[in-house]
């Protein structure tokens, strides 16, 4: 007898530790060398560590915020917990399940994938555009649930009001629909097989800020009615005060500092969080005269010195002890966790 995928356990929904994504890079040039070169000892190729022992967990029902810079490794984090790419180390659990020994080439088949669903930053990119809304929608539901023809189509329908699209527009392709319609199609084709955790990855940076507002609030109403958790990417942390329970921040594929979000706003601790927040459009224009800026470099993320803080060279509080051990996250308060050696 085969057990039920998601059966309610004790813990965490999901459970990331030292999660590490390296690229190797160099490009062709590098590769040929070793190739041609395979009597002689060749030096490693250099490698960018887009994630870097990551670790952090999402509760049932609970919203958590990633944020950073572009360019911080958010996306590759979230294809790497989504399956799509495969880490170059450490633990993805899922309710107790560890999905990082899947491959991600053969996890479109395997019957987890439809407890993680992923929205995609572009709606309209991430369409098939030979697909209507309606086969879009179906999609998923025909690969991964086994649904008669009359009961799938009355599910797609469903989808559709759930989503606040109109049922005319289901046979309409990719091109025929507007930026928010196209938004609630990649919506509805992620909660099709009613996943545990929704990964939104920048789901409203592509639309008019009015768009923005109705798709986070029919986001915020589809979390309450199912129950979802959500792992949230946005370099909009206003967003993010608002519909997140907790925050990651991320600098150069490590995470900085972790906390609830009411807490990391208020009082962030971390100098890049600070600096990060300051950075926030103020209405006010004596708030806006406390704008943190960065001065000096952002470091490479290429064979990175283990020693050296990430943020060093841009921290306003820089010290010497920062060039000679790294900040490993450590508690700062209750739920807070920091980075830093002054936090
Ligand atoms: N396939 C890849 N090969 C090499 N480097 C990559 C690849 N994907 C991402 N990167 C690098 O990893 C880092 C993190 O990228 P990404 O995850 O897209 O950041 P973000 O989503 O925060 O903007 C960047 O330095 C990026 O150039
Ligand atoms: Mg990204």
């Amino acid at each position: 007898m085969s057990e039920p995928l998601s059966v309610s356990t004790p813990g965490p929904l999901l459970d990331i530790a030292e999660l590490a994504k390296r690229f190797t890079v160099g490009g062709k040039q590098g590769l040929l060398a070793r190739v041609t070169s395979f009597r002689k000892p060749v030096a490693p190729l250099p490698q960018l560590h887009a994630v870097d022992e990551v670790s952090f967990t999402i509760a049932r029902g609970e919203t958590v915020g990633l944020v950073g810079e572009s360019g911080c490794g958010k996306s590759t984090l979230v294809r790497l917990i989504n399956r799509l790419l495969d880490p170059t180390s450490g633990s993805i659990r899922l309710a107790g399940t560890e999905l990082a020994d899947f491959k991600a080439r053969a996890f479109a088949a395997n019957p987890h994938r439809a407890r993680i669903q992923m929205v995609f930053q572009d709606a309209g990119d991430s369409l098939n555009p030979r697909y209507t809304a309606a086969d879009a929608i179906a999609d998923p539901i025909r690969r991964l649930k086994k649904m008669p023809g009359a009961k799938l189509a009355a599910r797609v329908e469903a989808l559709a009001d759930m989503t606040g699209l109109p049922r005319e527009l289901l046979s309409r392709f990719p091109h025929q629909l507007s930026g928010g319609q196209k938004a609630r199609v990649g919506i509805a084709r992620a909660i099709a097989v009613e996943p545990e955790l929704l990964i939104l990855d920048e789901p409203t940076a592509a639309l008019d800020v009015s768009v923005q507002v109705v798709i986070l609030q029919l986001l915020q109403q589809l979390k309450r009615e199912l129950g979802m958790s959500y792992l949230f990417v946005s370099h909009d942390l206003n967003v993010v005060r608002l519909l997140c329970d907790r925050v990651l921040v991320m600098y150069l594929g490590k995470i900085v500092e972790q906390g609830p979000a009411a807490e990391v706003f208020a009082d962030p601790r971390h100098p890049y969080t600070k600096a990060l927040i300051s950075a926030i459009p103020q209405a006010d224009p004596a708030q806006r005269a406390d704008r943190l800026r960065l001065g000096g470099e952002p470091r490479s993320p290429i064979d990175p010195d283990p020693t050296v803080c990430r943020f060093y060279g841009r921290c306003p509080k820089g010290t010497p002890r920062c060039a000679e051990e790294m900040p490993l996250l450590h508690p700062a308060g209750s739920a807070r966790q920091v980075a830093c050696h002054f936090a």
